[in-house]
């Protein structure tokens, strides 16, 4: 079967590559889709089970800084488009490990842009590597302000330094070799799938199980948050009608201080388990602050809604309940994934035995 595209997803068993993947898959059966991951920690093909069979999709284990490997794959599937996801993407593990972050997020992309210009030098027509990237390379704001595609980088966390290199890369493989070339930079995702070491999903496991609520210094930390079905279609949109060699921010005006977001976590988790009201909120535990903590996220997506007129599907609130009866719903993947070195991480970064 000849496909209308051969798009190679990297990181699309993880938490907003799982989503990417689906929705290409079943969108576009004209599309075939070759999922690269090396399947870390992070990576979980429970994530796909429902499309594994699907006659567009390919799993392909691999690691993206494995030049013989990703050159191979390039050649194999006739790869005209990438949407690279794979990254090391927790801000903690960044701080107590940073050369996996160098390696994979930085050496990583530059593998994968080598190959693609590789791959595609002298017909870069047609041609779209396509970089997901996080809004946390444009630093921290203070109580006011937002991040537009114009804001300069300023990353503080060896994550977001990783990230904002991997977009430097990216853009001189678009200056330098003319590799056609967009960008994205989100904000906070958040939904099903997502693993319980971010904010969100281990609140929930954590009221769950009845376990303390790690609140970061006095909680009062900002951040948009964006369901990740959401940032799926804000990529397909970019990626269809987007001009190579510019950029989008993504993000659905959503700011919220951490504190705010737990009780009402706990308030939405009292009422959907039959819960008293209140009791999870006792769960609320203020520990250290984060090294180097940003205060406030807030992006400006004004021109992806104006330009490309891409907007959120949910609310707030009717993403939070989705997520939650998402996670209420598949308690055996929330068992999978906190079983096993799941505790020697969390031992580790809350000093808790379990
Ligand atoms: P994740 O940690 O859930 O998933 C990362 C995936 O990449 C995993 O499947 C993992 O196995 C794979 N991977 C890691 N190292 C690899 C390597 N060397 N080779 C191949 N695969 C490898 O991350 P996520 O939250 O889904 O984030 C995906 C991307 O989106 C990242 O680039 C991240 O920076 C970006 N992003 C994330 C957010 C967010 O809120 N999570 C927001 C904006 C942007
Ligand atoms: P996180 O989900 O790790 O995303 P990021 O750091 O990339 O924004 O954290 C979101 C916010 O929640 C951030 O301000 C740190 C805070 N936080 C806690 O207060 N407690 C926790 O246990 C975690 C994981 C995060």
């Amino acid at each position: 079967m000849t496909f209308m595209k051969n798009i190679l997803i990297t990181g699309g068993a993880g938490f907003i590559g799982s989503h990417v993947v689906r929705l290409f898959v079943t969108k576009y059966p004209q599309y075939r889709i070759v999922n690269a991951d090396a399947l870390t920690y992070a990576g979980n093909l429970e994530n796909l089970t429902d499309i594994k069979d699907q006659p567009n999709y390919i799993f392909e284990k691999a690691d993206i800084c494995d030049t013989a490997r990703i050159t191979g794959l390039f050649e194999n599937y006739n790869i005209d488009t990438v949407i690279h996801l794979a990254a090391e993407s927790h801000v903690d593990r960044s701080i107590s490990d940073p050369l996996a972050f160098v390696n994979t997020n930085i050496v990583g992309t530059a593998t994968l842009l080598q190959a693609a210009k590789h791959a595609w030098k002298g017909q870069e027509e047609g041609k779209l590597f396509y970089h997901v990237s996080t809004d946390e390379v444009y630093g921290s704001l203070g109580d006011t302000g937002f991040f537009t595609e114009f804001t300069a980088y300023d990353p503080r966390s060896p994550y977001s330094a990783s990230k904002a290199a991997s977009d430097h890369l990216v853009r001189s493989f678009y200056h330098t070799y003319h590799l056609p070339v967009i960008i994205s930079n989100c904000s906070n995702n958040y939904g099903p799938n997502h693993f319980p070491e971010k904010l969100i999903p281990l609140a929930i496991n954590n009221i769950l199980n009845k376990k303390p609520l790690p609140v970061y210094g006095k909680g009062e930390n900002v951040r948009d948050w964006l369901y990740v079905i959401d940032h799926a279609t804000a990529i397909d949109t970019i990626l269809h009608s987007g001009k190579t060699g510019e950029t989008f921010n993504i993000g659905g005006h959503n700011e919220w201080k951490n504190i705010d977001l737990i009780r009402l976590l706990c308030k939405l988790l009292d009422e959907k388990t039959g819960q008293e009201a209140g009791s999870s909120e006792k769960l609320i535990t203020f520990v250290t602050d984060r090294a180097g903590h940003d205060l406030r996220y807030a992006i400006d997506s004004t021109k992806l809604q104006h330009e490309l007129g891409w907007v959120p599907s949910v609310t707030f609130e009717e993403g939070l309940s989705k997520t939650i009866d998402w996670y209420l719903q598949n308690s055996s993947w929330l068992q999978h994934v906190t079983s096993g070195a799941y505790l020697d991480y969390y031992e580790k970064q809350y000093h808790e035995s379990h």
